[in-house]
Parts: C-alpha cells; structure tokens; sequence
C-alpha cells in the first residue's frame, strides 16, 4: 500500500495534463486506451483529436464507413486495432442498445479488447481494481520488486498481473493505475531513468543492487522473416494509376499499388518478367525506372519488409482508372504514404 500511496502521490503532481484525463467517459478511455497502445502519448494526442472530432460518441464510429476509419488510423499501424474498434463500436449500438459496457467482464467480451483494455477501461470509469500490465508498469514493478521471470513469457505475464493486482489501490484503482504507468513513461523509462530524483529510490531493488538496466528481462524473440515488395507506381498519359484492396495480413483492406513480391531482390528484367507484370501491362508501351535504389525497410514485429517503388509509365489505357489527384483519399499503409509524400516532390 506505501508502494501505491507514494506512485499516485506523485503522479498527482507531476501529471501530464491529457485530454483523456478530464473525462471518464467510457467510450472516450476506450478510444484512447486503444489508440495508446498503438503509439506513444506525443503522437497519440493528435489521433485521439481526430477521433473524437470526427466520432464524438459511439454512435458517430459506429455509423462511419470501415474507409473513414482506417483513414483517420492511417499512419498508426497494426490495422486490426481501427477494424475491432469499428467492430465494437457497431456491436455497442447494434446488440447492446448503445450502453458501453460496464464491467472488466462485459468489457472483455468487446472485439479487440484484451485484459489491458479491460482493465484500463473499468478502474478508470467504473472505479473496478483491475489493474493494468502494459510495457510500463512491467518496467516499473521488474525493477522495484527485483522480478526476473521474463516478460514476454506465459510464466512472467501471469506473474506481474499477480502482483499488479495484489498492489493495486482498491479504492482509487483508476488513479492508482494511471499513476503506475505515467510513472514508467516519465521517470522509471527504459533508457536513462531518474534514479537520483525517484521517490522510491531508497526501496527499489535494482537500484540497490545497481541493476537497474538488468530489468525487465526479455526473452529472445522469434526469428525475424525478411520479405521483398516491389509496388509498381503506375503512370499512364491520362494522369491515372492503380491501386488495390488488401484481402488479408497486416493491412486487410488498406490500399496499395499492384504488389509484386519475390523471396530475394529482383532487378528490372526479372520484374518485367514476372507474371502479374505482363498480365498488367500486355500490349502495352511501357518504361519502367526504379525510384528507389536501396530499398525501403519497413520494421515490423516479426517481419521486415525491403520495399522498391517501380514507376511505369504507359500510354493511356482504360486498365488503369484511378486519377492520380484522388490517391490521399484512400487508406494506404504508412510506407505508401511516405511514399507518396516523397513522390509528389519529384
Ligand atoms: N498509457 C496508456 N494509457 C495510459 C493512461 N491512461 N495513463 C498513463 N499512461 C498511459
């Protein structure tokens, strides 16, 4: 209990002054829980804005095209997240009548909503003692109580929400685990920590044993997989291009250009070459001219992607129908929009 009496002491005053935090309104927590886990607080801010603006209430999300939604989460990542709040949203309308759920197990039964979302959701608007686990407070509790099951294992995930839960202030659970992870985000951060200046300097484990960088243990991850794009960024005389709808993986239903993805890296004749080229460009006039020369890596949890742009140009063919002028409209992963950022220059 001292341990949770200093946190929130603390945190009550050295705060950030959040939007989210004046509100405990469930659906706002929600969205913003959601959008947190997919970014840090800096650039979640502007996201939650456009949320909120765009969907001020439950009703507004869940009448909203799945295009909206995946547009205003362009940029975020990890997709699914933007399809499962879209989802839920229309299930709280739909099947429950438009009252959001009310407890840690009702919430859990939301699509996209997990044990931290749960748990975030029910102590901050329904003063439930859930308590939270997420990158933080592992941080946070590995280094004051000297934990070295590894995070990342069923044994260790088990073991912090134990001990989160034994922790938690019961009677101020929302305060209690905002508190915890504002703490890990502002002064037990990975790198650089401020020991010196930590209220709970004189009881942390690792500091006593000058071990602080030794926590939170991690195992080893899975091997990365290395993946080969080559997007072919269609020119044709009438100002038009190509683009397609995802079907599966990673960024079901963003849009990208025709994809052509190979085990290794190609050059230009085995790309013109491949099938889904000549099928796309037969009969047809055509140049090709690589914009990048070093590949785009793209960095994902279990996947980095070597991404090139091939820029085609073409005469103009009724093939290709989608007017360079309309592209920004469509929800496309962030490597395209880097792309399409860089390309407008040249
Ligand atoms: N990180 C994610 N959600 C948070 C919250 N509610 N307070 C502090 N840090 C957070």
């Amino acid at each position: 209990m001292i341990f949770s009496k200093q946190l929130t002491d603390w945190y009550l005053h050295n705060k950030r002054n959040l939007p989210w935090r004046t509100t405990i309104d469930p659906y706002t927590i929600w969205l913003s829980e959601i959008i947190l886990q997919q970014t840090r607080v800096d650039q979640g801010m502007s996201y939650y804005f456009r949320f909120i603006e765009n969907f001020p209430t439950v009703f507004d999300l869940a009448a909203a095209s799945e295009e909206q939604v995946l547009k205003l989460w362009q940029g975020l990542g990890y997709y699914s997240r933007a399809r499962n709040l879209h989802f839920s949203a229309k299930y709280i309308v739909n099947e429950l009548n438009g009252n959001f759920p009310s407890s840690y197990k009702a919430l859990l039964k939301l699509k996209g909503v997990g044990d931290y979302t749960a748990s975030a959701v029910a102590s901050i608007c329904f003063n439930e003692p859930t308590a939270v686990v997420d990158g933080n407070v592992y941080r946070v509790l590995a280094r004051y109580f000297g934990i070295d099951t590894a995070i990342n294992s069923s044994a260790g995930i088990k073991e912090f929400k134990h001990l989160a839960q034994q922790i938690i202030d019961e009677e101020n659970p929302g305060t209690h685990n905002q508190a915890i992870m504002e703490f890990g985000a502002l002064m037990c951060k990975p790198s650089n920590p401020n020991c010196t200046v930590c209220p709970l300097n004189n009881s942390c484990f690792a500091l006593s044993k000058n071990s602080v960088k030794d926590f939170p243990v991690k195992e080893k991850k899975a091997k990365i997989k290395t993946r080969h794009f080559n997007y072919l960024v269609i020119h044709s005389s009438d100002h038009k291009t190509k683009i397609v709808q995802r079907v599966a993986g990673i960024w079901k239903n963003l849009y990208e250009f025709p994809l052509i993805e190979t085990i290794n890296i190609i050059d230009v004749e085995e790309l013109t070459e491949h099938k889904i080229f000549k099928e796309l460009f037969f009969n047809l006039e055509i140049t090709v001219k690589l914009f990048n020369n070093d590949a785009l890596v793209h960095k994902l949890t279990h996947q980095h992607i070597y991404t090139k742009f091939w820029v085609v140009t073409t005469a103009s063919s009724t093939n290709f129908e989608l007017s360079w002028d309309d592209i920004k409209k469509y929800p496309v992963p962030a490597l395209i929009d880097n792309f399409l950022n860089q390309y407008k220059i040249n």
